[in-house]
């Protein structure tokens, strides 16, 4: 599944993700900067926060209460806003686009 990460300085990276692993690992397993995910998926630290192209929105899952409870204490989150450890890829979302927040470079 490809997914591409768009870095806060425009430079963006298209990888390979296994369905079935998260954005967010996704990332960290093709050395993608910008997601530092603290927690390992945990969703407690909020340090995988992306912003979801808006094309994709409505073909995530909607966030967990978890999730969304998480999101807002993150500073700059807008209603695209997710933690890319909770998005769960499918074959579903091949050609996905996040970009990475400021705070995260
Ligand atoms: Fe910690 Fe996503 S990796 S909340």
């Amino acid at each position: 599944v490809k997914i591409t990460y768009i870095q806060f300085n425009n430079t963006s990276k298209q990888v390979d993700v296994k369905s079935g692993q998260s954005v967010m690992e996704g990332a960290i397993r093709n050395n993608v900067p910008g997601i530092d995910a603290d927690c390992g998926g945990a969703c407690i630290c909020a340090t995988c926060h992306v912003f979801v192209d808006p094309h994709w929105m409505d073909r995530l899952e909607a966030p967990s209460q978890a999730e969304a409870g998480l999101l807002d204490f993150v500073e700059g989150v807008a209603n695209n806003s997710r933690l890319a450890c909770q998005i769960k890829v499918t074959d579903r979302l091949d050609g996905l686009v996040v970009r990475l927040p400021e705070t995260q470079g």
